[in-house]
């Protein structure tokens, strides 16, 4: 890959050790991609964690000098203190988040702490070249923005911050963003729950590629394409699709295919989603917990909660997380939700991923959530997928079903 004078110096070692490794790592994706050279970003996210590579990646480059020099935001990793006044975090997991958030902060990231920063701290404008790893990220950026990124990892999205460049390959170019596979949406979608069951069956169908929605009649909300563009690239690798008129770079079918004959096509129909909702939702009975916000609940989603509460009681044995973004907590507290949620014996945590240590508690329970990318991650013995309004009533008496 070509290198200019400076980026020659720094992977030379002439700027220092961190910014070395940084662009080491990207030569070797450019290589691997054959990448002409690289090019200058905007801003990036990277899907940190409170996890052991995070920390060896991140302290790697903050020990060698190396800085951001593109805002750079984090995702979540958990709130210790939230955390520490419930339960014991065992001591080695705790000194692991700590060095993270540590490093993290050395190395001039926008501390976030959040998986949704393109709603919040962290928003992309039409055409911008940017790095953002985290499954709804990816796709919700280049798609529903217009934005330009590949599906990074967390580690080639903060080395990309730090160089402030990426290899230019794959969908930064525009040829590449093509739409790669028809799909016609047949079923009913009346809410962002639907979506998440759209994205759901049509990721763990395709794999990888990119799909042009047909059959979308009205605007999707936010928390609509959130869970869509979640579920697309857990259940399967999508990073980016297109719903012509009401995602930014095409504005009909032919235009997302830039002009080709889609090979395949896939129909969605009522009866797909009630099947693969039939296959979310397990078995009926006690539970010991819900947990909420996978992706980070906006502030519209923690109102609904609230709404949803107000004036009920969660049943004695039963834990009910919600998680959110800080910005969204600190206007969920200011509205009054946090209170509602918090007297009906609710939690609302910033800066949490349900993927995280500080769960192990839950490690042999049984739970319910409105997101299959919770369930997923397998933190908990079970954790049943069912719609917000059933968790709700399922966390009021203590059972599904
Ligand atoms: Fe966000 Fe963690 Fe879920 S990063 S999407 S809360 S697995």
């Amino acid at each position: 890959m070509y290198l200019t004078k400076e980026e020659e110096q720094i992977f030379n070692g002439e700027l220092g050790e961190g910014t070395q490794k940084a662009i080491e790592l990207l030569v070797a994706i450019g290589d691997a991609y054959d990448a002409e050279r690289l090019i200058p970003i905007t801003r990036a996210h990277a899907a940190s964690s409170g996890q052991e590579g995070d920390m060896y990646f991140v302290e790697l480059l903050a020990k060698g000098g190396a800085s951001c020099r593109v805002p750079t935001t984090t995702n979540p990793v958990y709130d210790m203190e939230y955390f520490h006044s419930i339960f014991e975090i065992p001591e080695k997991e705790a000194e692991v988040a700590r060095r993270v958030k540590e490093g993290y902060k050395q190395i001039g990231a926008i501390l976030s702490w959040c998986c949704t920063p393109y709603i919040t701290e962290n928003i992309p404008l039409y055409g911008e070249h940017v790095a953002f790893s985290e499954s709804s990220a990816t796709p919700y950026v280049n798609s529903v923005i217009g934005a330009r990124t590949n599906r990074e990892a967390a580690q080639s999205a903060l080395a990309a911050g730090v160089i402030g460049k990426t290899p230019k390959y794959e969908l930064h170019l525009k040829e590449n963003r093509k739409g790669t596979l028809l799909v016609k949406v047949e079923a009913t979608l009346k809410d962002e729950f639907d979506y998440t069951l759209l994205g759901q069956y049509v990721g763990k169908q395709i794999g990888y590629g990119i799909p042009v929605f047909t059959g979308i009649s009205a605007a999707p909300a936010t928390e609509e394409f959130i869970n869509l563009c979640a579920m697309l690239n857990t259940s399967g690798a999508v990073p980016m699709f297109h719903v012509p008129r009401f995602t930014v770079e095409a504005q009909t079918v032919e235009d997302a295919f830039q002009g080709d004959v889609p090979e395949d096509k896939i129909t969605v129909t009522d009866k797909e989603l009630k099947q693969i909702y039939e296959e979310l939702q397990g078995a009926s009975g006690k539970i010991d917990f819900v947990m909420l916000g996978c992706p980070h609940y906006t502030l519209k989603q923690v109102e609904e909660v609230a709404r949803l509460l107000r004036g009920k009681k969660i049943h004695d044995d039963v834990s009910f997380w919600v998680c959110t973004s800080a910005t969204a907590r600190f206007l969920a507290e200011r509205n009054g939700y946090v209170e509602v949620i918090e007297k009906a014996g609710g939690h609302v945590v910033p800066d949490t991923c349900i993927d995280e240590p500080c769960w192990h508690p839950y490690r042999h329970k049984i739970g319910v959530t409105d997101s299959p990318k919770c369930a997923y991650y397998r933190r908990f013995k079970e954790a049943v997928v069912i719609r917000l309004k059933n968790c709700v009533e399922a966390a009021i008496k203590g059972e599904w079903g």
